[in-house]
């Protein structure tokens, strides 16, 4: 461990300007610098550093933080391995704490499997390029599928003899240890070499380091597979990897996109012309943590399968855990009987991108539109499309981008929003509410003792469906609208209040309520800013640092009476004028209370819930909470009431 004397040196020492200078051509503006941002694909600069402050901040993507951070992100190294990247730049000498013996001798053992990996790469490289059998076999494989030597070599490509024990020797003579190359997979229990007339493709981890094989069949026999591989290890979860991710960081983040295809020949190939954003999932669906892993350099996957339905199907098996990390996925696929290393070396990287461009289309809009075809004209499965379309939608965190989906997908679907947005809320709210059991909230349950819904308030029969619907998304976007549109404006003729301060007042009480995280993040900042006297404006939510307050905001400025006759009446979301801004009043008023009268009822739900796990004889406990719930119902009466609403049972 480095002592936290050592690392306070290094951020003493550490000049943000000097760090971010060595990769970022930085131009002097006034007391601050700004450049190109490394971590997103921009042409003018938002990259800007602060050296009084000694931080970077990106008012593109949102990046920010001060040397070390900068070092970890921009290097994908650990904490102390930044440390002692600047330690090194500032020639300072750090200072550990002794590791325990136990520690050290696990590092060592792990450091060895590195060790024997690097070692048999140049076995089997050695193999490939320096015997007979290599050269005429292996290399002239290579050769003949298109490969270059210097590709060859940057990927560290081999060969395997049909040798039973070439390996194990060469090993034993280095003085590895027989047991740690049997738990590598390059020796079996039987001593013999695992890897036999294949030619070899190595796997680096992110960092480049070896951490297992893959091996291709040479001779022709049906019975053996066509791939095989290491075992998994201490330094290799087959799950965790992304074969190439190591040559294809830098691009990735470069062109802030990954390419995604099957094969490793279809990385290999792909780079070799150019295209080096490129990684492979190795024939399976994308697991939780190669998502991850993607998203620590980018949010826009494109997939890159051939025709065949076992790849599209094994792509939309990942679609749905991407899409909660709320990235944005496309799909591609190739002509038929084509892959990715065998189309571009027929029509050439140029050609290649732009079919990939043309061609790309959004995942959710693809599996609907497959999902469709499917369900032919048979009606109860197009039904069943609309529930697995929303089901798919409800998994996107971000709201915005639901929304977006919900536009996109009811218009293949031919079915009007409302009844989308409907489908989607379902969703959201269960798992809202498995969300809530998880965390020890009751949600309220079907029992009979005490009622189960609460009853929804409606103006119009037709607001029935959307008033049973769930998440409070649409009244909290209101407000949020509200806030940016005008948070600055005066409320009241008198001038005395803002809408901010008149919107804040009302609604902190339930803002733990709030569905959307986001417009929650918005109206606690507009809180914050007007406790500390600042001031609320459009402009400042324009340029917000938060990628996703910035787009709400466009949004929101374009297009502030989005809200057509059909979305109110189904949404109860209302604008009681054409034109807010001549009387913010009553805008105001009404979205306060009708968010409120949706948290309220959530309230007493939650209230319910309560009362129900308590035994029914134990008065004491029970009386306060029929009080609380006596007092919400006269609110949400009240509530009703003021705004001219019938509640029904
Ligand atoms: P492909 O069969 O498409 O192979 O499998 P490929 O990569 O195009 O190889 P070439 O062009 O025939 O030489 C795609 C990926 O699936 C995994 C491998 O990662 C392969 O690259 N795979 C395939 C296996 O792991 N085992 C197999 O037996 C086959
Ligand atoms: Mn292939």
């Amino acid at each position: 461990m480095i002592l936290p004397s050592s690392i306070q040196e290094v951020n003493d020492a550490a000049k943000i300007e000097e760090v971010v200078g060595d990769f970022v051509n930085l131009k002097r503006r006034g007391a601050n610098y700004s450049g190109l941002c490394p971590f997103h694909n921009e042409k003018s600069p938002s990259f800007n550093v602060n050296p009084a402050r000694n931080i970077f901040k990106c008012f593109g993507c949102g990046k920010a933080g001060d040397p070390i951070t900068f070092v970890m992100e921009h290097e994908q190294v650990s904490y102390p391995e930044a440390v002692r990247f600047l330690a090194k730049k500032y020639r300072i000498e750090l200072k550990e704490t002794e590791s325990s013996d136990q520690q050290r001798q696990e590092q060592q053992a792990i450091d060895s499997l590195y060790l024997i990996n690097q070692f048999a790469q140049e076995y089997f490289q050695t193999q490939l390029f320096d015997t007979d059998k290599g050269r005429s076999v292996g290399l002239s494989y290579f050769k003949q599928r298109g490969f270059r030597e210097e590709t060859i070599k940057k990927f560290g490509l081999g060969f395997a003899q049909n040798d039973m024990d070439g390996l194990l020797r060469a090993g034993k003579q280095k003085g590895y240890n027989t047991d740690q190359l049997k738990k590598l997979g390059l020796v079996t229990q039987y001593d013999r070499d695992f890897f036999r007339e294949r030619v070899m493709f190595s796997i680096h981890n992110l960092t480049g380091k070896v951490i297992a094989f893959a091996g291709r069949i040479m001779a022709k026999d049906p019975k053996q597979p066509k791939y095989i591989n290491s075992p998994e290890t201490e330094i290799y979860y087959k799950s965790k990897v992304l074969y190439g991710i190591f040559f294809a960081k830098k691009a990735i983040r470069q062109f802030d996109e990954c390419l995604l295809v099957e094969g490793y020949t279809d990385v290999i190939s792909l780079h070799q012309s150019g295209i080096e954003n490129v990684v492979a999932s190795s024939g399976t669906a994308l697991t939780p943590d190669q998502i991850r892993l993607i998203k620590r350099f980018t949010n826009n996957i494109k997939i890159i399968y051939d025709g065949d339905a076992a790849g599209i199907k094994a792509a939309l098996r990942g679609l749905d855990l991407a899409l909660a990390e709320d990235m944005n996925v496309r799909l591609v696929l190739l002509p038929d009987q084509e892959d990715p290393d065998s189309y571009i070396q027929k029509v050439g990287s140029e050609a290649f991108l732009t079919y990939l461009k043309e061609k790309g289309k959004d995942i959710v809009q693809f599996e609907t539109e497959l999902l469709l075809k499917e369900a032919g004209d048979d009606p109860t499965r197009r039904a069943g499309v609309l529930g697995q379309i929303a089901n798919t939608i409800s998994k996107i965190k971000n709201p915005l981008r639901r929304d977006e989906y919900v536009k996109v997908t009811r218009q293949v679907l031919g079915v009007d929003e409302g009844r989308m947005i409907f489908e989607v809320n379902k969703l959201l709210r269960r798992d809202l509410e498995k969300h809530q059991a998880l965390e020890g909230v009751t949600p309220p349950s079907s029992d009979d003792s005490f009622p189960t819904e609460e009853p929804g308030y409606v103006s119009n029969p037709i607001m029935a469906e959307a008033e049973m619907s769930v998440g409070d998304e649409f009244q909290e976007k209101h407000i949020a609208h509200i806030l940016i549109n005008a948070g600055g404006e005066w409320y009241d003729p008198e001038h005395s209040t803002t809408v901010a301060q008149y919107v804040w007042i009302n609604i902190e009480d339930v803002i733990d309520y709030f569905d959307s995280k986001l417009y929650k993040k918005v109206v606690v900042e507009i809180m914050q800013r007007v406790n500390q006297g600042l001031e609320i404006s459009a402009q400042y939510f324009i340029n917000h640092p938060d990628t996703d307050v910035r787009q709400l905001a466009s949004t929101v400025l374009t297009s502030p009476y989005e809200f057509s006759e059909n979305w109110e009446l189904k949404h109860e979301v209302f604008l009681n004028q054409r034109k807010p801004e001549d009387n913010y009043f009553k805008d105001a008023e009404a979205a306060v209370k009708r968010l409120k009268l949706r948290k309220i009822g959530r309230i007493i739900a939650d209230n319910h819930a309560k009362m129900k796990v308590i035994n029914q004889g134990d008065v004491e406990q029970l009386l306060p909470l029929i009080k609380l719930d006596q007092k919400l119902k006269a609110m949400r009466n009240q509530l009703a009431g003021e705004l001219g609403m019938v509640v029904v049972k």
